[in-house]
């Protein structure tokens, strides 16, 4: 084994003509000419050209009858020349085949020919050697280490809650159910109730990359069973407007950080429009007369569903805008724990992008009574709600907060039709492998 580091293709240039490299990675492909060969060797940042002669390397036979995506580490010399793409080849001097691959590929990895999701799904170690697969996840990570430094520089903290849980948060239908021990337990639908009661505790501001588990029967190009998000609460707000203005800051933030990943983005043929603030506000009620005006049947009070989502992301971007609050839900839309407003109305957001929900938040309720009074009225025993409800009682400032679904994000952000692409070993209604 080559001990030292290898170098990557994008840190060789033309200039280093004559200089010896190693470099390793998969064969993603072999040409062979008969006396000359060209192995194109794919690592983490690029490709580039090894050639090999027949009269003079040993190992030429051995290696032009590899199987393609094996994985082989070459020391050689690099050489200056024009006629190849990156401007350079490697002429090796030694090659060390570290993995043979079997064949053939239950998944081309350059093949221009479509395949089916549910193959690249079923084949994701494969599929995520594309550049362009991978580049939705280089990207998520720059969505995530930018909300982490953004936030932080607010003054919140990261935090980890349980995710095997007592009670439900958002609603009990959509909730899996898990033995622990000789009891019953779930598995958390939000950090909701946890992230709440650490407002009693004066750490006041937090955040969490948390886990959602849902047990959605429907399985559509935008839910997972088990998925991300952005998780923020924070305490001393005066209203929701408080909430609303660090999510619209954060997700500007992220658009701006991304718009940097120029290879990636142009890996996806994608340009990244960065938002403006304040992102518009949009009362619930006035959207409900502009759909029915569009010829659209809503009735006031009902949850927009998707299609009511995507005429909205229309009607918002008539007027030049990818990005917009939908505020001011009726208040039985929306999660007991959310603060009431006048007229049956909720001090709720949710943010919309392009026609799709990618974050909702309020301000809750942080009246104990009030808020046994909601968990009554949306048919919930405060009883099963008692140690959260604990800790409204010695002490509880006003506080809101949202959840901001990462895979939502993602497919926002780079126009993706499904879902499934933002999360590596995706969880729905039929998929549990791999
Ligand atoms: O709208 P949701 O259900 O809100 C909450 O969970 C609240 N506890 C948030 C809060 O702080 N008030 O979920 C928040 C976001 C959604 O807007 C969506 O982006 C994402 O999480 N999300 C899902 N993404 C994919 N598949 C699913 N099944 C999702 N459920 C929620
Ligand atoms: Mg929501």
């Amino acid at each position: 084994m080559h001990r030292y580091r290898t170098h990557y293709s994008t840190e060789i240039k033309p200039e280093d003509d004559g200089k010896e490299v190693r470099v390793a990675g998969w064969v993603q492909d072999i040409r062979n000419l008969g006396s000359i060969a060209f192995l194109i060797l794919r690592d983490r940042k690029g490709t580039l050209q090894v050639t090999l002669f027949k009269k003079e390397h040993p190992f030429f036979e051995k290696v032009v009858s590899l199987p393609r995506e094996s994985v082989v580490s070459i020391m050689g010399k690099c050489k200056a020349n024009e006629k190849v793409r990156n401007g350079y080849e490697i002429i090796p001097e030694e090659i060390e085949i570290l993995s043979t691959s079997e064949k053939p590929l239950p998944l081309g990895v350059v093949d221009k020919v479509g395949v089916e999701f549910d193959t690249r799904l079923d084949n994701r170690f494969i599929d995520l050697r594309k550049p362009e697969v991978q580049a939705i996840f280089k990207i998520r990570d720059v969505v995530i280490d930018t909300a982490r430094e953004f936030l932080r520089e607010e003054g919140f903290i990261e935090v980890h809650t349980p995710k095997i849980v007592a009670s439900c948060s958002e609603g009990g239908t959509n909730l899996f159910e898990i033995k622990y021990f000789d009891r019953k337990a779930f598995l958390s639908q939000s950090p909701q109730l946890y992230k709440q009661m650490l407002m009693a505790t004066g750490l006041d501001r937090v955040f969490e990359i948390a886990w959602y588990f849902r047990a959605e029967e429907h399985n559509t190009r935008r839910h997972l069973n088990e998925s991300t998000a952005i998780d923020v609460e924070m305490a001393f707000i005066s209203n929701e407007e408080d909430v609303m203005h660090i999510l619209e800051l954060l997700v500007q933030n992220i658009w701006k950080r991304v718009k940097e990943c120029e290879e990636e983005l142009s890996l996806l043929g994608k340009d990244i429009k960065i938002p403006n603030i304040p992102f518009p506000r949009m009362k619930y009620t006035d959207l409900v007369e502009m759909l029915k005006e569009r010829g659209m049947e809503v009735t006031w009070g009902d949850d927009f569903g998707s299609r009511e989502e995507r005429e909205i992301g229309k009607i918002m971007e008539e007027k030049g805008n990818e990005m917009y609050f939908i505020t001011e839900y009726p208040l039985d839309c929306k999660p007991f724990y959310t603060m009431p407003k006048d007229d049956n109305l909720s001090r709720s957001f949710d943010l919309g992008c392009k026609g799709m929900e990618i974050a909702s938040g309020s301000q809750r309720i942080h009246d104990v009574n009030l808020l046994m009074e909601r968990l009554k009225a949306n048919g919930l025993n405060p009883k099963d709600f008692e140690d959260y409800l604990k800790a409204f009682r010695y002490g509880m400032p006003p506080h809101g907060g949202f959840g901001l679904g990462i895979e939502r994000l993602l497919m926002a952000l780079l126009d993706l039709a499904n879902i499934r692409e933002c999360i590596l070993f995706p969880r729905d209604r039929t998929r549990l492998h791999p």
